[in-house]
């Protein structure tokens, strides 16, 4: 049975996934800060790929009402590859946005600490453009302006980074729904931190939490099917559409791709237009709501499918299809992911501000800082014990029996992997704290 049920394979499964994730970040040199300052286009150098294997887990799993939804957290641990990466992180320095100081000056045009802040900054006279080792700008460093703020906001951690305590912790709490009542049910997301909505956005159906995480989907997958997802750190549901047919190893799949129209400048998207009707374009999310204030922008790599007038503002970009697109390629029948690679950018929102000299003459414009592309790939094995599963399936062409055959399948999987021996990994604590930004 696709259930999630204690002792079932399917439930090892889910709770620590199978096949190896691997995220890889792309960090944009700032090349000519200069001239930025000076009102000219930002000329940028990608950098990367520095990689890391993603280590998942589930825990703190409780079962609620008689088996029909299941409460836990996914914990996330990541540990650099160094050969598959371009260098050592700890060594590679990058020249970017002074994320720190752009958001202070935007808390103080909200009046939070404006006093403070506005003194601060003019002391220390923070520079736009920082340089600093890629191990840092992602993990976290001792920010001085965030240090001096630290004593009258203690809720504001002194450390920046844009995966800052992201390593061995979780994205919250979530409720699942365990697929008892419904196959078509199986790992949806009822609730998220306690809520069964957000509260970011301007209208019911934006702030809906819809779908399951993106780790799995119902079996019997149909191509007009609309699936949903929601992935907490882009800040908000979305859905993906069929798009092709594709074979993996030889198991043929669905390909379902994060469609344009999620990011266009439509009428369902006005509600993710904050403060309201302040639409940016097509192709960039403003999520700084959910960001503790953090001009942060999300956008495809290279503001793949978004207006030409991001493109243009920025030298140095080059969106495709081929490295930029987000998609996951599905097993129609068992719900299983073969192949996925799930990609956005985070972007400074930046513009002149008379109040600060740092600001310069700098045009107003959404910056690329950086792109990530977490990506996951069934090997060969598991794929030829899938095979053999599917192919005795088909000849009995009877639901229960695919269901049945599902069950088997995990049991293989299960098996193939605890001969292979995992290693045992520290659970890491969910730090309460919440930190400044998080991506
Ligand atoms: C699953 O069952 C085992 C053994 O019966 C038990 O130790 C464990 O706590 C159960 N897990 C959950 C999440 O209920
Ligand atoms: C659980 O099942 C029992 C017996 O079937 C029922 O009386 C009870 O109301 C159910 N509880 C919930 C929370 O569904
Ligand atoms: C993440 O934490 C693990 C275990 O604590 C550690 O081995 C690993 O190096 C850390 N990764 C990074 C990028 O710091
Ligand atoms: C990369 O390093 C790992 C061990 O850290 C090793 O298992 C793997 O085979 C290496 N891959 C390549 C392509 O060298
Ligand atoms: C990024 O630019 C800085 C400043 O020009 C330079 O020092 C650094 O080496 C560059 N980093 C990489 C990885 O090329
Ligand atoms: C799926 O769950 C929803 C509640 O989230 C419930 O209303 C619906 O009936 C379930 N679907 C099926 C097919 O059971
Ligand atoms: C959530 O799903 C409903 C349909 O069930 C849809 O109307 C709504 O737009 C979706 N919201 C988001 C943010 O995807
Ligand atoms: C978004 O669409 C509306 C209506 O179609 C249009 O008036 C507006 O100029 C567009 N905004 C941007 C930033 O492209
Ligand atoms: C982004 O959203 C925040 C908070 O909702 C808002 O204050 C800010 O003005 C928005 N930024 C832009 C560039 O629209």
């Amino acid at each position: 049975n696709v259930v999630l049920r204690n002792g079932t394979e399917v439930f090892h499964s889910w709770e620590s996934p199978p096949l190896p994730v691997y995220t890889q970040f792309y960090f944009f040199n700032v090349t000519n800060p200069e001239e930025i300052l000076r009102g000219e286009r930002p000329l940028l150098e990608e950098v990367g790929p520095y990689t890391y294997r993603e280590i998942r887990n589930k825990a703190n799993i409780q079962f609620g009402d008689n088996g029909t939804t299941i409460s836990a957290v996914s914990n996330k641990t990541y540990v650099f590859e160094r050969n598959q990466s371009v260098g050592d992180p700890k060594v590679d320095l990058i020249r970017t946005l002074n994320i720190p100081a752009l958001t202070a000056m935007e808390w103080t045009r909200n009046a939070l600490l404006r006093d403070i802040i506005e003194a601060v900054l003019r002391t220390y006279e923070e520079k736009l453009f920082i340089t600093r080792p890629v191990h840092e700008l992602l993990w976290g460093y001792k920010d001085q302006l965030l240090s001096l703020i630290h004593p009258f906001r203690p809720d504001i951690s002194p450390y920046f980074g844009l995966f800052y305590e992201k390593n061995g912790t979780n994205d919250g709490d979530y409720v699942f729904l365990t697929g008892e009542d419904s196959y078509l049910n199986f790992t949806k997301i009822v609730e998220w931190n306690g809520k069964t909505s957000l509260d970011w956005w301007a209208t019911d159906k934006c702030n809906m939490i819809n779908g399951t995480d993106g780790d799995s989907f119902h079996p019997l997958i149909t191509k007009d099917e609309v699936l949903y997802v929601f992935p907490s750190d882009f800040c908000r549901s979305v859905y993906i559409t069929f798009s092709d047919y594709e074979s993996i190893e030889g198991l043929p799949a669905f390909r379902y791709k994060v469609p344009a129209e999620i990011l266009a400048n439509t009428s369902e998207n006005a509600g993710f237009c904050l403060p309201d009707g302040n639409c940016l374009g097509s192709g960039v999310l403003n999520v700084s709501i959910c960001k503790n204030g953090a001009p942060i922008i999300m956008s495809f790599p290279h503001f793949y499918q978004a207006d030409e007038k991001f493109i243009s503002a920025i030298r140095g970009l080059h969106p495709n299809k081929e490295d930029h697109e987000t998609f996951v390629d599905i097993n129609p029948l068992t719900g299983i992911i073969l192949r996925a690679a799930k990609r956005f950018q985070i972007n400074i929102y930046v513009h002149k501000l008379d109040d600060f000299i740092e600001t310069g003459d700098i045009q107003t414009m959404v910056f690329p800082v950086m792109y990530l592309n977490e990506s996951v790939l069934i090997d060969k094995e598991t794929a030829s014990r899938l095979k053999s599963v599917i192919n005795t399936t088909l000849i009995v062409t009877n639901i229960p029996y695919i269901i049945m055959a599902l069950g088997v399948f995990f049991g293989l999987m299960f098996t193939w992997l605890a001969c292979r021996g995992q290693g045992s990994m520290d659970e890491g604590t969910a730090d309460e704290r919440a930190p400044l930004i998080r991506t």
